[in-house]
């Protein structure tokens, strides 16, 4: 990477947004300039960047003038709005939110599994959901040495992937409750999530799953590219802060061995194999905190199918599940010169 580019970090003081400002100080992104936006919420705070304290302003036409790469992590609503407005003026935007997603014009990008459809932007790249993009890392080496057909998968996810509104329901809660008083009234979760486990991430649809459930059945199939591989989702909120785990059952066209599925996945692009039960070794929230990779274990397969292999998966929601993978995509804007000069 050469060339020195504008970039803005939309939705700035926000849970992913942090994490994005992180990462653009630690892996030596080709900044020019940068600048941080969010809502009038923020207006007046700012955020210490590369030593300097720099501010924080509002969302506004101009403020995208000049800007070549749009870092976006707002509301659906929100970047539904705005991310067209900053392609307008010029920018690509990596957008979090799930606004553009599942549109045929935008490509649904994880660098690992589909980078080659960066190149189909039409100024706005859409960043998967969590959830589904630590499955896609652990399923593509898998899928391209004996094809998926079907995943089983539940999730474990952590209240963070509800935003720094998540986390902080979870901390007053566990205060609330080390100190002995009632819990208060949940305002981000459905119920409260201390001591609980919710089966309802997002809003039922009338066919029984949630919305979080459907992204990850409609996005596997675009980013991987393949509308025949099924998957079944169960998608759980629980009382861990960061890093979502997901248990996966994965029906492939083909028997596949553990040690064969081991051997791949060791060799796959931003997966970290941790899988030595005897030594109690397996993926932990834990361990991922802070971690760009997708962390596997706990690989064996199913008790009557050999065609079936079960894992366990890992990683951090706010990192790979959003603010990495929106990283490596702009990286790779830069790299492949796909950005205006
Ligand atoms: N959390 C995750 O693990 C995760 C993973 C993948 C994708 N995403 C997606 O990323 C997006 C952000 O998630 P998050 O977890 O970072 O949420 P968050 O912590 O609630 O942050 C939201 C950000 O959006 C800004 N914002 C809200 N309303 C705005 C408005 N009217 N105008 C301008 N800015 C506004 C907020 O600014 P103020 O602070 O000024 O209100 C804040 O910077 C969402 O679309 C989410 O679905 C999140």
């Amino acid at each position: 990477m050469s060339a020195e580019v504008h970039v803005a970090v939309v939705g700035a003081s926000g849970a992913v947004g942090d994490r994005m400002i992180q990462l653009l100080e630690q892996r030596a992104f080709p900044l020019k300039s940068v600048k941080f936006l969010a809502s009038e919420r923020s207006a007046g705070k700012t955020i210490r960047f590369r030593g300097e304290e720099c501010p924080i302003t509002p969302i506004t036409e101009s403020a995208f003038r000049g800007v070549q790469i749009v870092l976006s992590s707002t509301p659906g609503p929100i970047s539904k709005e705005w991310s067209p407005i900053a392609a307008r003026a010029g920018a690509v935007v990596v957008d979090n939110s799930s606004a553009f997603r599942m549109d045929p014009d935008v490509p649904l990008v994880v660098p690992e599994v589909n980078p080659h459809h960066i190149a189909r932007h039409k100024g706005i790249i859409a960043n998967p959901n969590c959830s589904t993009i630590q499955m896609v890392v652990a399923l593509k080496p898998l899928h391209d040495a004996a094809r998926v057909k079907r995943v089983i998968v539940s999730t474990y996810q952590s209240v963070s992937g509800a935003g720094m509104k998540g986390i902080h329901e979870l901390e007053t809660q566990s205060a609330a409750t080390v100190r002995g008083e009632a819990i208060p009234v949940p305002e981000k979760f459905p119920h409260p999530i201390i001591g609980n486990c919710l089966p309802q991430i997002d809003d039922f649809l009338p066919s029984g799953y949630t919305k979080e459930e459907m992204k990850m059945v409609h996005e596997t199939r675009k980013i991987m590219g393949d509308d025949t591989i099924d998957v079944s989702p169960t998608c759980v909120r629980v009382p861990v802060p960061f890093c979502h785990s997901e248990s996966i059952s994965v029906e492939f066209e083909r028997a596949i061995s553990v040690e064969e599925a081991r051997s791949l996945l060791a060799n796959a692009p931003g997966v970290t194999l941790v899988d030595d039960p005897a030594h109690k070794k397996y993926p932990l929230a834990t361990d991922a905190v802070g971690r760009d990779d997708v962390f596997v274990g706990r690989i064996r397969q199913d008790l009557s199918n050999p065609r079936v292999l079960l894992f366990w998966c890992v990683s951090d929601n706010l990192r790979k599940g959003a603010a990495t993978n929106a990283v490596q995509i702009a990286e790779e804007l830069i790299k492949q010169n796909l950005i205006r000069s």
